[in-house]
């Protein structure tokens, strides 16, 4: 029998969640250091700057390119709130990094590898069920899967608290790619494209996961 369209999408973003519960969060060797008594400064403000790129590229410029794409008037207004969301998002990670005294142009941060694949890979398609796929689904689909607050502690109260807000936001934007997904992968070859997609992203994904991980554990202790 064939998967109806519903299914499909439900199916691709259960993955998505299930992958991000699993991946080794970056919070995991902060709150090591932490047992210490004291946040590991130079890994936490790394990790800081990393999410304000991915808020600011991934959020706010895929989202950007994708309502061009689209020809469905609510979709214009649920992406355009997602933009205005992950604006938002970015600016909380900035203040919070001001509040620490760091200085911070995004446009000159390099995030890990595997981050800055995914969104070029991501940004240069012009096939709206590509950017869903990838960034709806895969993507905000693992961060909800991340900050399940069952299995995700954020050592740093003040960025705990950001997290905390950030993560009321996310279901919403899954809920655009499950949209798309329901309205454009509607043959077999499209949702062959939606998984080579994900498996994509996933992999690079993994990718910057395993590099976040050993520049926090080999970052000097202050
Ligand atoms: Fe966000
Ligand atoms: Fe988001």
């Amino acid at each position: 029998m064939v998967e109806d369209s519903h299914s499909f999408a439900a199916r691709m973003v259960k993955n998505a969640i299930e992958f991000g519960k699993g991946l080794g969060d970056e919070g995991q060797v902060l709150r090591r250091v932490s047992r210490t008594g004291t946040v590991n400064r130079k890994a936490l403000i790394t990790l800081l700057k990393d999410r304000c790129w991915l808020e600011y590229y991934e959020g706010i410029f895929l989202p950007a390119k994708l309502i061009h794409l689209v020809h469905d008037s609510d979709l214009h207004v649920e992406i355009a709130k997602q933009i205005s969301d992950e604006a938002r998002h970015y600016q909380l990670y900035l203040k919070r990094l001001e509040e620490l005294g760091e200085g911070f142009d995004v446009r000159k941060h390099e995030p890990p590898a595997g981050w800055r694949e995914a969104f070029e890979y991501l940004y240069r398609s012009e096939d709206p069920l590509v950017i869903a796929a990838g960034l709806n689904v895969t993507i905000e689909g693992a961060i909800v899967g991340r900050y399940d607050p069952g299995s995700y502690v954020e050592p740093d109260p003040g960025t705990a608290k950001i997290v905390e807000q950030i993560r009321r936001d996310e279901p919403s934007h899954v809920q655009i790619g499950v949209k798309i997904l329901e309205r454009y992968a509607t043959t077999e070859r499209k949702r062959r494209r939606v998984e080579s997609v994900m498996e994509r992203i996933i992999g690079l994904t993994s990718n910057a996961t395993r590099q976040l991980r050993s520049e926090m554990e080999v970052s000097p202790f202050k």
